[in-house]
């Protein structure tokens, strides 16, 4: 077996795992309809109480007029950027290089809409106030990711965000809010979702990382722009004939896990300071702004792996299930704080930390 099995292997065997909420088994969905009324209707082509009550809860809890729900947040974005794009009559929208869109969607929007990206800023940091201000060409919509998970999960201050919104509505540039982690980032700003969601046009959340559902993605903002949304969603051959297992699995763990955010906040803080307190290990950002981050370290995935592999069987605590390469000298891994950090005894917690610090100096 190759050390990458190895070390999965190891950590899914693992007394405890340190990040997210558990395993993705079908318990997730099990457990969301348990209790739920076998007779209520399902949802038939994007209409039904289960559906449409949903999209009118999210739409006020983000403070739009409407919100339509969506199998995928990439298939929602694509929309929302092309309904920007048709209606300037401009086939250019910018975000930054590592946006979901860019790196991980196959090229949807080029080769399905025919729009251009503008890429912004550099792929070591945010898009900043400048940059926008220094675009030389037309977009019909700049797109902002909070946070920016490619980066560790960083996030513009909130004034920046302000004069960011400002500038483009004075331009008559659509903000189109990519919100995969929305709830993950309240926290640190200290405001609510719909404080937020004011600053853009439309805005797309997810229900699968954070709040830990199966599946499945909000798009909201005004009337016009959700009738056209619902169209699209068409088009696409997003409007299964039943979503309600998405549906009723996003709004079980949201009602769940809402209010658990600063907790995972302030938990994340905790788990970065042990890490940048073992040999050689950095966390992006040093302190996190959300219950996300990224761990980098200064050798090759090939020379960690099994020594992360010792410390899951030596403490009984695993870390990560892989380790990426960012080069051939280095290799980091994303850290995401859930539910089951809470569940793990600190003594064994602090235990693996001693033990990957003592294993990190004899690397
Ligand atoms: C920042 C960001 N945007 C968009 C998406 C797309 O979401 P989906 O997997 O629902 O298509 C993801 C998924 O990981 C994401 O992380």
């Amino acid at each position: 077996m190759s050390t990458t099995k190895q070390l999965a292997e190891t950590y899914k065997n693992s007394k405890y795992q340190v990040p997210g909420h558990g395993p993705r088994n079908i318990h997730v969905l099990q457990n969301a309809l348990a209790e739920l009324d076998g007779n209520l209707e399902s949802d038939i082509y994007g209409k039904g109480q289960v559906i449409e009550e949903f999209e009118k809860k999210l739409a006020a809890i983000l403070g739009k007029e409407t919100a339509v729900f969506f199998p995928s947040g990439t298939m929602a974005q694509q929309i929302a950027l092309r309904i920007w794009c048709d209606q300037k009559s401009v086939k250019k929208v910018a975000y930054h290089p590592l946006s979901h869109l860019e790196i991980h969607e196959e090229d949807g929007l080029k080769k399905l809409h025919l729009i251009e990206s503008v890429l912004l800023a550099d792929k070591t940091r945010l898009i900043r106030l400048e940059d926008v201000k220094n675009m030389d060409t037309d977009v019909a919509c700049l797109l902002l990711e909070l946070p920016q998970r490619e980066i560790g999960g960083e996030l513009p201050e909130y004034e920046e965000l302000v004069a960011i919104s400002e500038f483009c509505r004075e331009k008559e540039i659509k903000l189109q809010l990519d919100g995969a982690r929305l709830f993950e980032v309240l926290p640190y700003y200290q405001k609510s979702a719909a404080e937020i969601c004011q600053l853009f046009d439309s805005i797309y959340v997810s229900f699968y990382k954070g709040i830990g559902g199966l599946a499945g993605s909000i798009l909201a903002g005004d009337e016009e722009f959700t009738k056209e949304a619902k169209v699209w969603k068409r088009r696409h051959g997003g409007d299964l004939i039943s979503l309600y297992p998405y549906i009723l699995s996003a709004d079980y763990y949201f009602e769940q896990r809402k209010n658990r955010f600063p907790q995972y906040y302030e938990q994340a803080k905790e788990l970065a300071s042990f890490y940048n307190g073992c040999h050689g290990i950095t966390t992006r950002p040093v302190v996190p702004v959300s219950n996300m981050f990224h761990v980098h370290l200064p050798f090759p995935k090939e020379t960690l792996e099994p020594v992360f592999q010792a410390v899951y069987e030596q403490a009984g605590v695993g870390l990560a299930m892989a380790l990426h390469a960012v080069d051939e000298a280095s290799c980091y891994f994303e850290v995401s704080v859930g539910d089951n950090y809470g569940g793990i005894p600190k003594e064994a917690l602090q235990h693996a930390f001693r033990v990957l610090d003592e294993k990190m100096k004899e690397v």
